[in-house]
């Protein structure tokens, strides 16, 4: 016997991810119903060899489901999962609304998954932010052995972390700029994406940093360790999917950079490709579709005295947020709920 398992979202770009990696790591499915907004009712989703038709989340009856994945964005989520949650049925959330309530566990299997128990709370349990779930997969193992003090930690965000719409302007702008005319003004981001950067990712906060790298801050610290500094810079790239990071970390001990590459090749979720050559390291492109957190570039940092530097990417509707959900499911299937 398996899960009767929903995917809300599932017309979205982390749910169509969801969708398939479900089918990809045979998840014990026995009923699946794919949900949207009204608008997409009937809408054909790919579920492993099979077609789903997308059914309303407005109206549909969580009683007697299992487990619900959901990637509708926070409003949606905030009047959804609730219901869900007191009809019986887990749900493990990609939006940030409940990221930060303390009696909802954030989870990372690789770095956290005891923290899965929490679930009880709220029948609820939340799914980092993309930037922050590589982030941590990769700092584990070095923090176990060297203990980290401080990350500075820069990104460089896909558009496909902003959605449909993010992958769509991108699209649009870039053969926009090619053809008199039919040039595409800014709308899901706050300036020209196409052959652009731009260092500004969700809305300011006081401070003058953005809420994307406050997020990088406090969600770092409730899944691996409270007592880690981070300072984030977010900045949107004209890449479609892979986020990549440049991460310099501070460690209370020592640790040597060929001890760093070894950890990290023993690591779960994370592959090595650092060959000190050109190509010798991986890009975004490169990690389209895989699972992997994969890490390049780990080098001493000798302006301090226990400096690591390191290069970090990862598929962001992957690791980022739908194989990450999936792996939640996983731990709650095989300590909790025990189906399948
Ligand atoms: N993309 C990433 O890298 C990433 C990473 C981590 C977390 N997340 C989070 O995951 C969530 C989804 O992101 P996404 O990139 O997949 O967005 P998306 O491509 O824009 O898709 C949004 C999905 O939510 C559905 N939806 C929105 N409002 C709804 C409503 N009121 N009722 C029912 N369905 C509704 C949409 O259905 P329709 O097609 O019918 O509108 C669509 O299926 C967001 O919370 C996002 O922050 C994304």
């Amino acid at each position: 016997m398996g899960y009767k398992v929903v995917v809300a979202g599932a017309t979205g770009n982390v749910g169509r991810e969801m969708l398939n990696i479900l089918a990809e790591r045979e998840f014990p499915v026995d009923e699946i119903a794919a949900l949207a907004s009204r608008k997409s009712l009937g809408t054909e989703v790919s579920f492993g060899d099979k077609t789903l038709k997308t059914k309303d989340l407005d109206t549909f009856d969580f009683t007697g489901w299992d487990i619900a994945l959901f990637a509708v964005g926070s409003e949606a989520t905030k009047i959804y999962a609730p219901k869900a949650a007191a009809a019986g049925c887990v749900v493990i959330d990609n939006s940030s609304l409940y990221r930060y309530d303390p009696a909802v566990p954030l989870i990372v299997p690789e770095v956290n998954a005891d923290a899965i128990m929490g679930y009880k709370n709220k029948n609820i349990i939340a799914n980092p932010n993309c930037s922050t779930a590589q982030m941590v997969v990769a700092l584990k193992p070095l923090h176990d052995r060297a203990k980290i003090k401080r990350v500075v930690v820069s990104t460089y965000q896909s558009v496909s972390g902003a959605g449909k719409a993010g992958i769509d302007e991108l699209w649009d702008q870039t053969k926009g700029l090619y053809v008199p005319g039919q040039e595409v003004a800014p709308k899901k981001f706050t300036k020209q994406i196409a052959f652009n950067v731009i260092p500004h990712i969700d809305v300011f906060l006081d401070d003058g940093s953005t809420k994307e790298e406050w997020k990088m801050v406090a969600e770092t610290k409730k899944i691996l360790d409270p007592s880690i500094k981070v300072t984030a810079t977010c900045v949107r790239v004209p890449v479609f999917v892979g986020h990549s990071e440049s991460i310099n970390i501070e460690f209370e001990e020592f640790l040597d950079e060929h001890e760093a590459r070894d950890i990290l090749r023993e690591a779960p979720g994370v592959l090595v490709v650092d060959k000190r050559e050109p190509g010798g390291y991986i890009t975004p492109i490169e990690c389209v579709g895989d699972y992997a957190t994969y890490v390049s570039r780990i080098r001493q940092d000798s302006t301090i005295d226990n400096g690591i530097s390191l290069w970090c990417v990862s598929d962001n509707l992957r690791k980022g947020a739908a194989l990450n959900a999936v792996q939640i499911a996983e731990v709650l299937g095989n300590r909790v709920l025990k189906k399948g």
